[in-house]
């Protein structure tokens, strides 16, 4: 069941609903350790990385469940302040468990978070943020022991590299610190808005998220509440590419735009009539080939590392020659390799990538690297001449609901063997 079976040459047309966006629920779903009340997150993406990250609050001691697509989550009985091994190495969100158990217990010890494998990935920014707001830490060969004494102290706080991550671990830190935190150089991703959202559900006092500069006035205690998580900007972009790549019309519903500002600029650049609402998108390429577009990644409101390989797989099938620069990650073009032995012709640089369009990749065996990767594949094999077989597709599961599921209805053909 780890492997996929696609038909190629498929036109992808129709409707798709979008869930609710992994990378908001994920640091959502572990700032519930810093409030002892019960708690209800609602829009909660089913997706593999959720279910480790349910799991691990389980193995803590806190007290869940579901229905649909809503968590009635109670973390009044976690007892456990040591994440396993096991489960902390499958997600990098996991480093997001650190702050609030440290503030729960005086400690923590956590190892080294795992995740996609994209570049080095390190947590210094994570672990300097913390220091500055009197926090202990003690490095081992594969986990750390963080030690506080009981209030943190609100710090200016200029974090040097833009980092999602960060922001949000120093955000909860600093959210039952004393005094005031300002965090300066914040990274301003849709997702870090909808932390400190629920956050403030919460009673905490967060003020600026989705700028460079947020202000928290720490207080003592956080209560319960009911959040609904953002919808998931990256599954919306990767549906946008399906119709995009295939000539084909979508129309994705239950979404954010204004989230997607330059994602839908560059597809109007290639070719695309777009339409916005209030909730939706609608993408036609009115039967027509796209035309390649360069693309630069950069932190939001810039374009977006997750939207990169999708894009290439744009440009690899478009008119014309473009260039595709990743400036996040230094190791996210492995699914490149794949494209290229389906035919495509992109020659890699250091972090650029230099692609020629042709008119149809064909198909072939392939391996899946990681989560955005193993998506551009699975598109990539729809559009494709001939039948795709794309390998190791657990790393799909890992952060897009029902994908397959979604792709069959707009008229693909893919069966798991
Ligand atoms: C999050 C997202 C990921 C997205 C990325 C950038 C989740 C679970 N993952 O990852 O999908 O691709 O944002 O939008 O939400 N860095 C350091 N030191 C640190 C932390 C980061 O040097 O302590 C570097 C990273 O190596 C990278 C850059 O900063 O080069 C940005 O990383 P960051 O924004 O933290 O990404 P993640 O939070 O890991």
């Amino acid at each position: 069941m780890n492997k996929l079976y696609i038909e190629g040459d498929k036109k992808l047309n129709g409707h798709v609903l979008i869930s609710g966006a992994k990378n908001a629920a994920l640091p959502i779903l572990f700032m519930t350790i810093l409030a002892k009340e019960k708690i209800e997150i609602n829009n909660v993406p089913q997706v593999t990385d959720i279910k480790i990250a349910i799991k691990l609050l389980k193995y803590l001691g806190a007290k869940i469940k579901s229905k649909n697509k809503i968590l009635y989550i109670d973390t009044s009985s976690i007892n456990v302040y040591y994440p396993p091994y096991h489960l902390t190495k499958k997600i990098r969100a996991s480093i997001w468990m650190l702050s609030p158990l440290l503030i729960r217990f005086g400690k923590a010890k956590i190892f080294f978070p795992g995740g996609c494998d994209i570049g080095c990935r390190p947590i210094d920014l994570h672990l300097k943020g913390l220091i500055a707001l009197g926090v202990k830490i003690v490095k081992k060969d594969n986990y750390i022991i963080a030690f506080a004494q009981k209030p943190l102290k609100g710090k200016n706080i200029y974090i040097e590299k833009i980092s999602v991550g960060a922001t949000i671990t120093i955000m909860s830190a600093a959210t039952l610190a004393e005094g005031l935190t300002i965090i300066e150089n914040a990274a301003q991703e849709p997702e870090i808005i909808d932390v400190a959202k629920f956050l403030n559900t919460l009673g905490a006092n967060i003020t600026g998220a989705g700028s460079d500069k947020i202000y928290i006035v720490g207080i003592s205690n956080l209560h319960g509440g009911y959040h609904k998580v953002i919808p998931d900007r990256i599954e919306t972009g990767t549906f946008l590419i399906a119709a995009a790549i295939s000539k084909g019309f979508i129309i994705c519903s239950k979404t954010e735009p204004k989230y997607l500002t330059n994602v839908l600029t560059k597809l109007s650049e290639s070719g695309a009539n777009i339409k916005i609402g209030k909730d939706w998108i609608k993408l036609d390429m009115k039967e027509k080939r796209p035309r390649a577009v360069n693309i630069s990644t950069s932190p939001y409101p810039g374009f977006p590392t997750d939207m990169q390989p999708q894009f290439t797989l744009l440009n690899s099938i478009s008119q014309g020659k473009s260039i595709i620069i990743e400036n996040i990650f230094e190791n996210r073009f492995a699914y490149i390799h794949e494209l290229i032995r389906m035919g495509a012709k992109i020659k890699i640089k250091k972090n650029h990538v230099v692609c020629k369009g042709v008119s149809q990749l064909s198909s072939n065996h392939l391996f899946s690297n990681d989560l955005r990767g193993s998506a551009t594949l699975i598109l990539a094999g729809c559009v494709a001449k001939g039948i795709t077989v794309v390998n190791n597709i657990h790393h799909v599961k890992r952060g897009y609901e029902s994908f397959i599921k979604k792709l069959n209805k707009l008229g693909a053909n893919i069966k798991h063997i």
